[in-house]
C-alpha cells in the first residue's frame, strides 16, 4: 500500500508542468536591490542600513558586505536575458530607496531614477512583466539615524518615497508590492538585532511593527491614487507553527508563535486590527491601537493580491527562558526530518496548508506566491551544478501549490526565489538560493540544473 501511494505520488508529480496551472498563471523569479545590485556608492546612491550594518556589526557570515553583490546594477541586461532564456514571464525586483533619495527624504537622485527606468524598459522590451517591490529591507542610513522604522516620521518618509516611485514609474509598471515581509524586517532588525539596523527589544520592535503596518496600507493608498490600473499587493512571510507535543504548554507556545509569525501583519491589513491571542501580554501594547478606530482603519487596505512567501514550517515547544514568547524552536535537524542548508524543514504539505489558510481568511482576493525556494550546498563541477535536491524541492512545492489551487484557492502566480545566488543578509554569500550559480570572484553565471529543470517545466506550457 505504501509503495502504491508513493509511486502514485511520484508519477503525479512528474506529470505536472506549467500547463497544469492554466494559461494565465504567472511564472517568475524574484530578486531584491540590496541582495543583487552592488554598485553601492556610484551614481549618487546614498548608503542603506545594510551598507553600514555590514561594516560594523560582525554579524554577517564571513564579514560579507553587499557592496558588489551580483553586480546587477551593471549586468541587469545579461540577467534579464537569463530570466527570458529560462522561460519566465514575470520579473520581481525592488527599488533601492537610497538610490532614489540618497538622504531618504528631500533631494531626488536623477541617476538613480534613470537606472530603474532602464531596467523597466529592458523588462518590457523582453516581454517580462515587472513586479516592483517598494521596500525590501534597505532603509536609507540617513533615516535610520533618526530612528528608522521606530520613528513616528516613518509614515512621512515612506509617503515621499512611494510618491516619487509611483509618479516616475507608474506609466510602465502596473504591479506593485508595498512591503517585503514586514514581520521579517521588524523582528530580525528591530527585536533580535540579527539584521540591519541591529536594534533589539520591545521598545524598538513594537513601534517598528506599528509604523510598518501603517506604511503598508498607506503605501497601497498612494499607489492607488497615483497609478492608473494598478495591481497592488504586499507580501507576508508565513510558517506553519506545529507544537512539538500535544501538551498544553506546547500548544499554547505554538499559538503565541503563530500570532506573531503569521497573523501580525495580515490581520491589520484586512481591517481586523492586531491579532488577539489570549495569554500573550506581548501584544497588549499593540492592542491599544486596535481600540483607536483611526488606526484600525488606517492599517487596512483593500489589496488586489497578497504575496505569500513560504519556505518551511517550524516546530516549537514551551520554553520559560525565552522572553515574552516562552517558546523555542525544535530544529529540523534535531527532529531528523529533511531540511535545506539553512536548516529549514522541507515540507510541501505544510506549504499547501498555509496557502489555503491565508485564502480562508476571507477578504483576500488573490494569492501570488511571491517567493519560494531553497538553499543547498551547491558545487560547480566541470561547468555543471547538479542540484537535484533543489529540483526535488521545487517539484514538491509546486505540486502542493497545484493541490491548493484545485481545492479552490485563487492562487495565480509563483515567483521562485531567486535568479542568481546573492547576498543572503546575515548569511552573507554562504547561502545559495539561485537557479543560477554565481562565482562571486569573476561574476560568472552558470545555470544550475534546477534552472534547466524550470525551463523544461515552463516550456511544456
Ligand atoms: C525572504 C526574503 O524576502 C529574501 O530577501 C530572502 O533572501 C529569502 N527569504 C531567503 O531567506
Amino acid at each position: 500500500m505504501v509503495t502504491f501511494v508513493q509511486t502514485f505520488h511520484l508519477s503525479y508529480q512528474q506529470k505536472i508542468n506549467a500547463r497544469s496551472f492554466g494559461p494565465d498563471f504567472l511564472w517568475g523569479v524574484a530578486i531584491a536591490a540590496a541582495q543583487n545590485e552592488g554598485a553601492y556608492n556610484v551614481d549618487g546612491r546614498g548608503l542603506s542600513i545594510w551598507d553600514t550594518f555590514s561594516r560594523r556589526s560582525g554579524k554577517i557570515k564571513g564579514g560579507a558586505k553587499p557592496t558588489e553583490a551580483c553586480d546587477f546594477y551593471y549586468r541587469y541586461k545579461d540577467d534579464l536575458m537569463l530570466v527570458k532564456a529560462l522561460g519566465f514571464t514575470v520579473f520581481r525586483f525592488s527599488i533601492s530607496w537610497s538610490r532614489i533619495l540618497p538622504e531618504g527624504m528631500g533631494r531626488v537622485n536623477k541617476e538613480g531614477i534613470a537606472f530603474y527606468h532602464k531596467l523597466i524598459d529592458e523588462c518590457l522590451q523582453l516581454g517580462l512583466v515587472p513586479y516592483v517591490t517598494l521596500y525590501h529591507w534597505d532603509l536609507p542610513h540617513e533615516l535610520q539615524k533618526n530612528g528608522g522604522w521606530t520613528s513616528h516620521q516613518m509614515l512621512k518618509w515612506f509617503t515621499r518615497f512611494v510618491t516619487v516611485c509611483s509618479e516616475e514609474y507608474g506609466n510602465n509598471v502596473k504591479n506593485w508590492i508595498i512591503l517585503n515581509e514586514p514581520m521579517g524586517f521588524t523582528s530580525l532588525g528591530y527585536m533580535l538585532g540579527m539584521h540591519a539596523p541591529g536594534k533589539t527589544g520591545l521598545g524598538n520592535f513594537l513601534p517598528a511593527v506599528h509604523n510598518a503596518a501603517l506604511c503598508q496600507a498607506e503605501g497601497g493608498r498612494i499607489v492607488r491614487a497615483l497609478v492608473g490600473k494598478a495591481n497592488i499587493g504586499t507580501t507576508f512571510s508565513c510558517s506553519e507553527v506545529i507544537p512539538y507535543t500535544q501538551k498544553e504548554d506546547d500548544i499554547l507556545a505554538a499559538k503565541r508563535a503563530d500570532a506573531l509569525l503569521n497573523r501580525l501583519f495580515i490581520e491589520p491589513a484586512l481591517g481586523r486590527g492586531y491579532p488577539q491571542e489570549e495569554n500573550f501580554p506581548f501584544l497588549e501594547k499593540l492592542h491599544l491601537y486596535n481600540k483607536a478606530w483611526k488606526y484600525t482603519e488606517r492599517m487596512k487596505f483593500n489589496f488586489d493580491f497578497i504575496g505569500l512567501q513560504n519556505y518551511f514550517p517550524i516546530t516549537v515547544k514551551y520554553n520559560a527562558l525565552i522572553p515574552y514568547l516562552h517558546a523555542s524552536e525544535v530544529k529540523a535537524a534535531t527532529r531528523k526530518v529533511p531540511h535545506t542548508a539553512m536548516g529549514w524543514e522541507i515540507n510541501a504539505d505544510s506549504f499547501q496548508r498555509m496557502i489555503k489558510r491565508f485564502w480562508l481568511y476571507g477578504g483576500v482576493k488573490e494569492i501570488i506566491v511571491s517567493e519560494n525556494g531553497a538553499a543547498f550546498k551547491d558545487e560547480l563541477v566541470n561547468g555543471v551544478v547538479d542540484d537535484t535536491q533543489r529540483i526535488d524541492y521545487f517539484q514538491q512545492y509546486i505540486a502542493a501549490m497545484l493541490r491548493a489551487k484545485k481545492e479552490g484557492v485563487n492562487v495565480n502566480g509563483y515567483l521562485a526565489w531567486t535568479l542568481t545566488d546573492n547576498f543572503e543578509w546575515s548569511e552573507g554569500y554562504a547561502a545559495r538560493f539561485g537557479l543560477i550559480y554565481l562565482d562571486y570572484k569573476t561574476q560568472l553565471r552558470t545555470i544550475k540544473n534546477s534552472g534547466y529543470w524550470f525551463r523544461d517545466f515552463l516550456r511544456q506550457a
